[in-house]
């Protein structure tokens, strides 16, 4: 394989870890003495494409959502324009610890699909790896504790270290390949999460009584979700749950809300049933079809109930109410952020 002596990483992070993992690799590839450059997907403009030459190689990592890359990293690969460059894929899941060992997230689809769409277009895949950093899906689970992240940041700059080291070199490293069954047998999840799932999750956030309307949300969301409504912040179905946004909340403001959430769920999920199945769709068999339109209602009441929960808001007892049952709300629960290198290092 030819020489490497230019490589450019384009990058999407909601709260840290990608951009992390992209930083360390441009690292070790200076010390190298490769030319590398990072790029804020989030950031860009179609311009950026014409200071790419074809020896460019070409590094895309991004988190992965739902079993695949969010919406953002996926439209930027679909949008990407035609080369023959070499280009390698990584992305950071979603890693925990047990002892001493780093338990691995699920990439499903995410290197699959971009791949394919990839090589469409005439690039050269060379390697596809994935990074297990500290999972930062706050909606789900609390905040791991600080021993834990710094031991997954330093164990994850060790890969780095040995995967760019074999990239580098001019060689391939298809480390996905080794979980690639439980990607297969996940990517219905996959699909599922992305044609539905993920705007239910973009209306499980709202800011608390203790947002102050600072704007900070709305300024710094990646895909500017987040609408300034003139006393707090509405979350739109644009949304990607990230986690920037709560993660740099001044006020801890922003929370999932458990509570509501599940009764909001219940209640709608009952409502599109009854109207499915005993009311219009009586004589259609198709289950695709049904599941496709139940999702659909499902989602416009979910964005109507939204819509009144945000009204509601400005009643303080109601926020009050919605903050207790949700367990973000609490201090145990934590926040999560990717940690400065010089915390570890
Ligand atoms: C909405 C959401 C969905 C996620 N889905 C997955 C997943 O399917 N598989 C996985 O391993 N990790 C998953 N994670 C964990 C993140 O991919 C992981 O923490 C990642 O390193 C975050 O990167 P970032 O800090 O660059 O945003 C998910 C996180 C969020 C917020
Ligand atoms: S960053 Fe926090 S405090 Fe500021 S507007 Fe957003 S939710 Fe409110
Ligand atoms: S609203 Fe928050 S979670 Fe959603 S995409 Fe923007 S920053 Fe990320």
């Amino acid at each position: 394989m030819a020489e490497i002596r230019r490589i450019t990483i384009f990058y999407f992070s909601g709260t840290g870890n990608s951009k992390g993992v992209a930083s360390w690799f441009c690292e070790f590839a200076v010390k190298k003495d490769i030319q590398c450059q990072l790029i804020d997907i989030s950031k860009i403009d179609d311009s950026v494409f014409d200071i790419i030459d074809s020896n460019t190689l070409i590094g895309i990592i991004s988190p992965v959502h739902g079993f695949s890359f969010p919406k953002i990293t996926l439209d930027f690969i679909r949008n990407f324009p035609k080369g023959k460059n070499r280009i390698i894929l990584m992305n950071t899941r979603g890693g925990m610890k047990i002892g001493n060992h780093v338990t691995q997230g699920l990439t499903g689809i995410a290197f699959m699909l971009s791949s394919f769409i990839l090589v469409q277009k005439g690039y050269k895949i060379i390697g596809q790896i994935p990074f297990d950093m500290p999972s930062n899906w706050i909606s789900i689970h609390p905040a791991l504790n600080e021993k834990t992240v710094l031991f997954l940041h330093k164990k994850n700059y060790e890969r780095v270290k040995k995967h760019s080291d074999k990239i580098l070199s001019g060689k391939k490293d298809f480390a996905a390949y080794r979980n690639i069954i439980q990607d297969i047998l996940i990517s219905p999840i996959s699909l599922a999460y992305y044609f539905a799932g993920r705007f239910f999750f973009a209306k499980s956030y709202y800011a608390s009584n203790d947002c102050n309307n600072c704007g900070l949300c709305i300024k710094q969301c990646p895909v500017k979700a987040i609408e300034d409504t003139g006393n707090r912040p509405f979350w739109t179905f644009k949304c990607e749950s990230c986690m920037k946004c709560m993660s740099i909340c001044p006020k801890k403001a922003i929370e999932t809300t458990h509570g509501l959430w599940l009764v909001a769920g219940i209640l709608c999920s009952t409502i599109v049933s009854a109207l499915l199945y005993k009311v219009a769709l009586v004589n259609i068999d198709s289950a695709l079809f049904k599941i496709a339109l139940f999702s659909f209602i499902y989602i416009i009441l979910i964005g109507i109930a939204y819509k009144i929960q945000h009204f509601l808001l400005k009643y303080k007892l109601i926020g009050k109410l919605i903050s207790y049952t949700s367990l973000t709300h609490y201090k145990f629960w934590g926040r999560y952020k990717s940690v400065r290198d010089d915390k570890w290092k």
